[in-house]
């Protein structure tokens, strides 16, 4: 609050790698509308997952810094790699020091609260990308709140380059997602209940369904995490009231403009013009 009582509003930050959490971001517009957003895809330095945890934590927190600049006293990390990578980080040893009223919040945690409820056999297949499979941060959650669930995780790391590279419609991409499902199915048939644990790949859904059995439950995390937003919105009045409100968005991207907004749309799904920004 300034010397007015007047408290300083700003938009909320929705953060990823690339294109990915663009797919987030289109379901809390629809279920929040309202307010003010700013996103940044730091498509520059993507693909995050194959990298170690000292560099997705250096990227990951140079963005957050970005979001602090503009104005943003929430951060959502719609990226499950920075989730399962930085999150922990940055929110005990970075945020104390650099914008404590501030807040930074992951994907696992909501999607890990859901998952279990699925399930009819106990087995949940998890798609992510390498970090967020070396993490286990899935297993961790959802054994903690599903103690009957087994998780099956597969890293599926050509998976994030062939949709930076706008890729994922192509014939080419076939012989990856059937790669890694077969692999997956292969050695677990009871799985009934797949979670596609990285923003980037409901991209891929119309490719990821044909390979998969079809009583098998496909499950994109942008509803959970627009329903999780709007839940921690309402339980926290006091973060609730430093959001501005006039339904604006504004894109970013750490990489060209021109690129950015012509696959963002395919992942937003409707138009969008980015700036680019340096973090
Ligand atoms: N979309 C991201 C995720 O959910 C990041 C993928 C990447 O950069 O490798 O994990």
């Amino acid at each position: 609050m300034n010397e007015n009582n007047y408290v300083q509003q700003g938009p909320i930050g929705i953060f990823d790698s690339g294109y990915g959490g663009l797919t987030v971001f289109r379901s809390i517009v629809s279920h929040l509308p309202a307010y003010d957003y700013v996103y940044i895809g730091d498509n520059a330095r993507a693909p995050y997952g194959n990298r170690s945890f000292e560099t997705i934590h250096q990227y990951t927190l140079e963005c957050i810094k970005a979001f602090f600049k503009l104005g943003c006293p929430l951060v959502i990390l719609a990226c499950n790699t920075a989730s399962a990578k930085a999150l922990r980080t940055i929110q005990q040893l970075d945020l104390p020091g650099l914008a404590p009223d501030n807040r930074v919040l992951g994907v696992i945690r909501p999607t890990a609260e859901i998952i279990g409820q699925y399930t009819l056999t106990g087995h949940v297949g998890v798609l992510g990308t390498k970090g967020t499979v070396a993490s286990k941060s899935y297993e961790i959650e959802i054994h903690k709140l599903y103690p009957g669930v087994t998780v099956h995780s597969k890293a599926c790391p050509m998976w994030v380059p062939i949709i930076e590279n706008g890729e994922y419609n192509n014939a080419g991409a076939d012989y990856f997602v059937a790669k890694y499902l077969d692999e997956l199915f292969t050695e677990t048939p009871e799985i009934d209940t797949l979670l596609l644990g990285c923003t980037h790949y409901p991209l891929l859904l119309d490719k990821i369904k044909k390979q998969v059995p079809e009583h098998v439950k496909i499950v994109a995390q942008g509803d959970i995490v627009a329903t999780s937003l709007s839940d921690y919105l309402t339980r926290h009045p006091e973060m609730e009231t430093r959001l501005s409100k006039k339904g604006q968005r504004l894109f970013y991207t750490t990489d060209d403009t021109v690129d950015f907004d012509l696959h963002g749309k395919n992942f937003f799904g409707e138009a969008i013009q980015s700036k680019q920004i340096h973090v």
